[in-house]
């Protein structure tokens, strides 16, 4: 009876959308392979991971593709063998099929990020991969139950960059409901407009608001308003950034991992958050935020995040 009380429990954890422990690879596991492209989204899950953390854009034909930067990056691209140089147009600003003329398997030698990744595996004569390319992946590993966390790329003080929130929020929402894996998927960003869309025309997908706050680059005001936060301002509730996501209506809080306290935690959990911290790298922080009780982390080194975790 205790024992098959046990086995249901397993199954129960094995099949539901809501995850135990949930460790991701952050852009596939970049510090391992070549970030949000398919041969490192499958090493993620040759290696064992809970969820693929992944980055979307719109190509002018409006196709969602796999890519980080808004702009060609110059420290990964490289088109006819020759590494791309100086200001780059945006993905949005090409179609589909022009997307594909550049190699994005490895990172540019010298580079500062090439030094920040010098265990990274070179694939090279790899391309930016569509969204539907990773979901058609994952289908053809029969029995796979991974999650996917895709991000939202649009940055609201760049409006040309990117199609608007509502037609990047439909469209992703619409391939997602495609591939039938609203149950695996939640939808995340730093510009909450997107979110705050998702959550009123799919609220079956869950929603993570990421946010960080940072000299050089935040994207949350604690005393006054920001564009990225669609109105829902930590100064409305008491200068605090989770009664803030409570209120836009979020499931789950993802911090820059340095802005994350024993006591923010805490609190967030009481207002009945999950929270997913990004992007947590170094071994000691792991253990430190796995015995705080965090939800899942988002690491760039999967295969670290395993050992940590003893799996
Ligand atoms: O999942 C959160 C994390 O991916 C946010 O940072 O800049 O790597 O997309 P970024
Ligand atoms: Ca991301």
């Amino acid at each position: 009876m205790r024992l098959s009380a046990l086995m249901m429990t397993a199954l129960m954890l094995a099949t539901s959308p809501v995850l135990a422990f949930d460790l991701q690879a952050h852009r596939g596991g970049r510090a391992l392979w070549p970030e949000n492209t398919l041969p490192a989204f499958e090493r993620a899950l040759d290696l064992g991971v809970d969820t693929l953390e992944l980055d979307v854009g719109v190509t002018r034909d409006g196709q969602l593709i796999i890519a980080h930067d808004r702009h060609v990056d110059t420290n990964l691209a490289r088109r006819d063998g020759k590494w791309v140089e100086g200001v780059q147009p945006t993905w949005h600003s090409l179609t589909l099929a022009e997307t594909q003329a550049f190699d994005v398997g490895r990172i540019r030698p010298g580079s500062a990020y090439a030094k920040r990744f010098a265990n990274q595996m070179p694939i090279d004569g790899t391309t930016v991969p569509t969204l539907a390319s990773l979901f058609d992946l994952v289908k053809k590993r029969k029995g796979s139950n991974i999650h996917f966390n895709i991000e939202t790329k649009i940055d609201p003080t760049a409006p040309g960059d990117s199609v608007g929130p509502e037609t990047f929020a439909t469209l992703l929402v619409k391939q997602v409901r495609a591939a039938g894996l609203e149950k695996r998927v939640t939808i995340q960003s730093f510009d909450f407009r997107t979110l705050q869309v998702v959550q009123k025309i799919a609220p079956e997908i869950s929603t993570a608001y990421l946010t960080i706050i940072d000299p050089e680059e935040s994207t949350v005001s604690i005393t006054g308003s920001s564009p990225w936060s669609a109105g829902f301002d930590p100064v409305k509730h008491d200068g605090s950034l989770p009664a803030a996501i409570k209120a836009a209506g979020g499931a789950i809080w993802s911090p820059y991992h340095p802005n994350l306290t024993r006591e923010l935690l805490k609190e967030a959990h009481g207002l009945g958050l999950k929270v997913l911290p990004w992007t947590v790298n170094d071994a000691a922080d792991m253990k430190r935020l796995i015995d705080w009780g965090v939800d899942g982390l988002i690491t760039d080194d999967p295969a670290t995040g395993r050992k940590v975790l003893g799996r």
